[in-house]
């Protein structure tokens, strides 16, 4: 990829009018790295091939994984799908502007390079009002995926963002540290059940309060077997991993802290709850209060990536509860894991 001049929009506090240049550039096809309530996302015109194409070639993302297109009204969800039944209508106005992702069948201005090939396009609002400025300035449904690396923790920070995508796109724009942490729920409304395909700070239970029934895919909490085929095609790849090799822990602290004294090897590190450092016999970082799990969420990524050092070569994570928002943040650990488990329950 050609080197690109990167200008970073500091604007945290929303305090300033984002300039004109932004649009202008987004408008003409070019990569920016935008706020949202989850995780940054980068962006680009999600009915333009070329900018669409950039997308995966800045993140080193492959090209079957489909990307979210992100709207600021219901009209534009409506130019972008054939047809919107009214159960996604009634999680659209429960849930929107927020962390809910719905794919419905894609009508024909979307392009196959967004969906990745296939014949569906996963639509959301976001709330951050930076991200929904960007979008209603543009008058563009906006292709957004987290604007990490390919195969990194999703960036929540500003630091992240300059860490990963320092001269790859024309614009960084600064919103703060996300307020979420964890990526959007995301829901496929396409066929007679709806499936979700990937957990988010919206749970199945509210999901369920909404439209009756509901399933949570099985690729959700285990490994593909050889030669499924995912629903979600993001699904089939490592995630979310730090350099080291991650272990997540299941059993209570003292099993955890026990354990953890016979390992000797060099590099190795914990991850913990809040109050926990002292009891592990291991350097450590703590990622959320124990029985906070939107807290976990918030904390998850920016605590994988801390650990994200050459000297650091084993993280033993204490494991999240799998309930709520813990089933997110379950989910994106058992990937940065590549689902090594260590069990001490008994
Ligand atoms: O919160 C979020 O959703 C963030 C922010 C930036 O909005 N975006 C995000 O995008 O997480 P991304 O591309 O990192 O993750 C999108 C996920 C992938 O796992 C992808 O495979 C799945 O959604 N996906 C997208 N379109 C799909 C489709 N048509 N069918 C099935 N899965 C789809
Ligand atoms: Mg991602």
């Amino acid at each position: 990829m050609k080197k690109v001049d990167t200008k970073i929009i500091y604007n945290a506090k929303d305090a300033a009018p984002l300039p004109e240049e932004l649009f202008a550039a987004v408008k003409n096809g070019e990569l920016a790295v935008i706020p949202t309530e989850t995780v940054y996302g980068l962006a680009a015109n999600g009915l333009d091939e070329n900018a669409v194409a950039n997308i995966f070639a800045a993140k080193g993302r492959p090209s079957d994984n489909p990307l979210i297109l992100h709207i600021s009204d219901i009209a534009m969800w409506e130019t972008l799908v054939t047809n919107i039944p009214n159960n996604a209508r009634r999680l659209a106005e429960k849930f929107w502007p927020g962390p809910l992702t719905i794919i419905l069948p894609k009508s024909e201005i979307v392009p196959l390079k967004s969906s990745g090939g296939l014949s569906t396009v996963a639509v959301r609002m976001p709330m951050h009002p930076i991200a929904q400025k960007i979008i209603k300035a543009t008058s563009l449904p906006l292709a957004a995926p987290s604007a990490n690396i390919s195969g990194k923790p999703s960036p929540t920070k500003l630091e992240h963002c300059i860490s990963d995508m320092m001269g790859k796109v024309s614009y960084i724009v600064d919103g703060g540290d996300c307020a979420l942490g964890v990526e959007s729920t995301v829901i496929d409304m396409s066929g007679e059940t709806a499936v979700i395909l990937r957990p988010g700070s919206i749970s199945p239970e509210q999901i369920a309060e909404v439209i009756g029934e509901v399933i949570v895919d099985e690729a959700v909490l285990s490994p593909l077997s050889n030669g499924d085929a995912p629903l979600s095609p993001g699904m089939k790849y490592m995630h979310y991993s730090p350099n080291a090799q991650v272990y997540i822990v299941k059993g209570s602290l003292e099993a955890f802290s026990s354990y953890l004294k016979d390992v000797s090897a060099e590099g190795s590190y914990a991850m913990v709850f809040d109050g926990e450092e002292e009891a592990v016999p291991l350097p450590s970082v703590s990622y959320g209060g124990k029985e906070n799990y939107s807290s976990q969420a918030n904390r998850l990524f920016a605590s994988l990536r801390k650990l994200d050092k050459p000297e650091i070569k084993y993280i033993y994570v204490r494991s999240p509860a799998k309930d709520g928002i813990g089933l997110a943040v379950y989910n994106r650990l058992i990937r940065a894991a590549g689902f090594n488990i260590i069990n001490l329950e008994v």
